[in-house]
């Protein structure tokens, strides 16, 4: 069956059918096809258009093929381009002809954007609860290494000591990012298409307002044209989930170096982990790298909606079919790789020897040597220069700073003083950059409370 036979005297080419049908994908959005015309059936009967028994048995046979997708039991047949189609096409099966009223005065385009957007809401609620749950992880390891002091890197060099706790607190600041983003990409697709028609509104007298709050919408769309083609809504969410994997991949590739030999802090639980088929010492962090891999493909279907959107005249027009494999692919890859990043940084253990003994060279505190002598009053420049020729001095003997004796630093400046093999210690070091935001213990204590005093506010649904 198809849903327009009328004004063709030959069937469509069994070829164009394969390739125009959408059931093979938007078979997902089965369930809120079904509640939108549950709504949408009392909105008919509201109006008079169907009766009140007409509205019982449509609604019983509409329960009866919610039921049957529910179990799995639902059959596809050949002719079902879509999901509209095969959800009439078994309601008719059911009830009869009356089944077929359900058509009246709605079109597939404002069906099918209305059915996206509860689907995209539905599924935003899933993408938050995995944010959470990973900031929940990234919180509890934040915790439990609190004092660890590991070497800051920029450029990949060591740059500065600072806490592994600051480290981790800034993925959970990107993460806490997201979690707004996801929020407004919700606020941008809670507004109902329904009523729109197929592009100039409805002839059918409804209250809009009352679907909307039936189906669960806060809004109702105010242009039935725009409401239609908009897929702005598609955007904002694979924008959202880009970011999202953008930051789950930078995490990834955080937990791939810490693993590598030359990093060797963290180990891998052998339930997150994987092996070689040759080489029998191997422990491999493929679920990190399946994770910063699958980043493209999301970032891929935000580029691929935006190119569908561009150009396209008003309103509903086919091409717009190509919203939601993209959508649905990303939002399956987005909430598999935070559950397995999730695992991965909950299963971790992360080595403080190691981190120790890195901590203690690469002339991590030379920065503060610098500082050290713009405290005794020496214009920053000058001391920058000092400190750099010291670090010379101590490559050439094969020495860490905190190796030298007062009596080589003089050489270098009359200033030095013995309290400055304290002023380097990394801890010191640590404890003077306590600003907001730095990675002093007390403020990045106080930055573990705070998320997690946010976690807590904003654990119920979007
Ligand atoms: N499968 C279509 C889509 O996803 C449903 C809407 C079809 N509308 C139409 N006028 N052919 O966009």
């Amino acid at each position: 069956m198809n849903l327009w036979g009328g004004r063709f005297k030959d069937k469509i080419n069994r070829s164009f059918l394969d390739f125009s049908a959408s059931i093979e994908f938007d078979y997902k959005l089965a369930e809120h096809d079904v509640n939108c015309t549950k709504a949408w059936t009392i909105s008919l009967a509201a109006a008079g258009i169907i009766s009140e028994l007409e509205l019982e048995e449509i609604t019983n046979g509409l329960y009866a093929v919610a039921e049957e997708i529910k179990t799995n039991s639902f059959e596809f047949m050949p002719g079902d381009e879509d999901i509209h189609t095969a959800v009439e096409r078994r309601l008719v099966e059911i009830v009869g002809p009356a089944g077929g009223k359900i058509r009246t005065g709605r079109s597939r385009n404002d069906q099918v954007a209305t059915d996206l957007r509860l689907f995209t809401m539905e599924q935003l609620n899933d993408i938050d609860y995995g944010l959470r749950a990973l900031i929940e992880a990234l919180l509890d390891k934040a915790e439990n290494l609190m004092g660890v002091i590991i070497p800051g890197h920029t450029h990949l060099q060591h740059a500065q000591p600072v806490l592994l706790s600051h480290l981790l607190m800034a993925f959970v600041h990107m993460i806490m990012r997201d979690r707004k983003r996801v929020k407004n990409a919700y606020i941008h697709t809670d507004c109902m298409p329904l009523g729109s028609g197929a592009l100039a509104g409805t002839g059918i007298e409804i209250d809009r307002m009352q679907l909307a709050g039936q189906l669960g919408f806060e809004r109702v769309s105010e242009n039935s044209i725009d409401a239609v083609s908009d897929r702005d809504f598609v955007g904002d969410t694979l924008y959202t989930l880009s970011m999202i994997m953008v930051h789950l991949s930078r995490l990834a590739e955080q937990v791939i170096l810490w693993c590598s030999q030359e990093f060797a802090m963290v180990r891998l639980a052998d339930a997150w982990a994987t092996g070689s088929s040759l080489m029998p010492q191997k422990k491999n962090p493929d679920a990190a790298e399946l994770v910063r891999g699958k980043t493209g493909r999301v970032v891929g279907s935000l580029m691929s909606i935006l190119t569908v959107m561009k150009g396209l005249p008003l309103s509903y027009n086919r091409d717009l079919q190509e919203d939601k494999e993209g959508l649905f692919d990303a939002i399956e890859t987005v909430l598999g790789c935070l559950h397995v990043i999730e695992r991965t940084v909950d299963t971790m253990e992360f080595d403080r020897e190691r981190a120790a003994q890195l901590v203690a060279g690469g002339f991590i505190t030379a920065t503060d040597l610098a500082d050290y002598l713009v405290g005794k009053g020496i214009e920053f420049p000058q001391a920058h220069r000092i400190a750099g020729e010291i670090v010379v001095y101590c490559l050439d003997k094969g020495k860490e700073l905190k190796d030298l004796a007062l009596r080589e630093f003089k050489p270098f400046s009359e200033l030095f003083e013995e309290d400055v093999g304290q002023w380097l210690d990394v801890e010191a070091s640590l404890c003077r950059r306590n600003m907001i935001g730095g990675t002093d213990p007390v403020e990045v204590s106080k930055s573990i409370k705070a998320a997690r005093d946010a976690l807590e506010r904003k654990s119920e649904s979007l």
